[in-house]
């Protein structure tokens, strides 16, 4: 049986949240809209219509549900700032009672003696800017780095620990792209311009904590899966690796100096060249302290000729007859180990975190308790890969679990439950499932 012991001494246990998906008092306290405010306010966005004005209400329990963070036993809190709960049109005025909100989140972490790490960026972008063209839009990074800079000035003395962008791949794939999340933009246009501006932001607000905040320990995220082709074929192949180049490769490389992998995808290199992008690798560019990686499944592709762009198609799990939690994502800890493996492989990543891993499933209050062994057994095959790759040298150096209590799943609403609590969105009700006190047994 694993033993969070066998990590070491120094290893980082920490929990995971984002601003929009818990806090709740979406119009109150100052704050202004955010994207996400906008987009599932309108129907057909959210599935069963859930809005987002409530979720877990964290902005009233926040120290309830940070001593739940201390009881379950983490000595790490991830949360995210909201953008416009600063500043309520994204630049401009700031909110004095949003600053002060974070300041009281902040200081009941250390009175517990957890350890804050602040996200910056977690999907939601004040509406004001996105009136501006939001992540496609050069004003964008100028907007960026100024709350990057009130942040630090605000929060730096107390907060050492920061991650610039949350999944950058997500939002502007999903948001810019696809349209499915927040702002519901589509098309390649929009996409490339997001990546672009999202890339350079990553990089400036890098800079701007190293020169503002003394001894800062910073960070950034992107999400990771293992892409696999369906059969050996040539073309299932090269559908897997420009499969990679998008969801892997497509931020981190830039980050450490390499610029997009437009080599072994034609698509960036029309874009670089489309873009003038190559101009700007070096401003792509900078030494973070450690790298957070977000991992929940590997993703089996195959090559589709009518597929515009990626000429690739997923083959989901179900159909391969695979173990998949509740939103259809394969368990496969062999894959979390190797995509660690990948991304070690760059010179230049000093320390790996992994700032999120966790699984959704169909869980239920049954006589007072949330029997979710199927999640306790995912953890420990994944925390055993993850051991596997740490004996191996590679440079993990933290683990976060995704997430303290169910919570806003963006475009999949309440319905995809990924929390170690339980959350009744009723009544606010919080209940520890079981794969909560599998942690807090973990951890002791
Ligand atoms: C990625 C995102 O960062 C987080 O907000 C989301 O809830 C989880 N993964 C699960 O989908």
């Amino acid at each position: 049986m694993i033993k969070s012991a066998d990590f070491g001494q120094d290893f980082l246990w920490g929990v995971a949240t984002a601003a929009a998906q818990i806090e709740g008092t979406s119009d109150m306290y100052g704050k202004g809209a955010s994207i996400w405010d906008t987009f599932s306010a309108k129907s057909g966005k959210i599935k069963k219509g859930h809005k987002i004005n409530v979720t877990c209400d964290f902005y009233h329990r926040f120290r309830e549900d940070i001593a739940l963070v201390k009881i379950l036993g983490f000595k790490v809190f991830r949360f995210s700032i909201a953008w416009s709960r600063i500043l309520p049109y994204g630049k401009g005025e700031v909110n004095p009672e949003g600053i002060r909100f974070y300041h009281n989140v902040i200081d009941e972490c250390l009175e517990h003696g957890i350890t804050p790490y602040i996200t910056l960026y977690h999907w939601d972008l004040p509406q004001a800017l996105e009136d501006e063209g939001g992540w496609t839009s050069f004003s964008i990074n100028a907007a960026f780095n100024a709350f990057v800079s009130i942040c630090a000035m605000e929060y730096g003395d107390k907060v050492k620990n920061w991650i610039i962008i949350n999944e950058p791949f997500g939002f502007t794939s999903l948001g810019y792209m696809l349209g499915v999340h927040a702002p519901g933009k589509t098309g390649l246009g929009n996409f490339f311009s997001a990546v672009h501006h999202t890339a350079l932001a990553q990089a400036e607000g890098g800079k701007i904590l190293r020169a503002e905040i003394h001894k800062a320990n910073i960070g950034t995220t992107f999400s990771c899966s293992e892409i696999l082709p369906y059969t050996q074929s040539d073309n299932d192949i090269l559908a897997a690796k420009r499969v990679d180049c998008l969801m892997n490769r497509l931020f981190i490389e830039p980050t450490l100096g390499l610029g997009f992998p437009s080599a072994d995808w034609d698509v960036l290199e029309k874009f670089q060249i489309e873009y003038g992008t190559w101009r700007h690798i070096d401003r792509y560019k900078f030494d973070f302290d450690f790298i957070g990686l977000q991992n929940y499944f590997p993703l089996t592709v195959k090559y589709n000729a009518f597929i515009p762009v990626i000429q690739a198609w997923e083959v989901k799990a179900k159909n391969r007859k695979k173990p998949h939690t509740a939103m259809g994502w394969e368990i496969n800890a062999d894959s979390f180990y190797n995509i660690i493996k990948q991304f070690s492989s760059y010179n230049g990543v000093k320390n790996i975190m992994i700032t999120e891993n966790g699984a959704a499933y169909h869980d239920k209050i049954v006589d007072g308790s949330v029997n979710d062994a199927e999640r306790i057994e995912y953890f420990q095959l994944y925390l055993a890969a993850l051991l596997k790759a740490k004996n191996e040298g590679l440079p993990i150096i933290g683990y976060m679990a995704w997430t303290l209590m169910d919570n806003f799943e963006w475009a999949e609403g309440f319905n995809a439950r990924f929390g170690l609590i339980y959350n009744d969105f009723k009544t606010q009700l919080r209940t520890i499932k079981d794969s909560g006190y599998w942690w807090q047994k973990f951890l002791k």
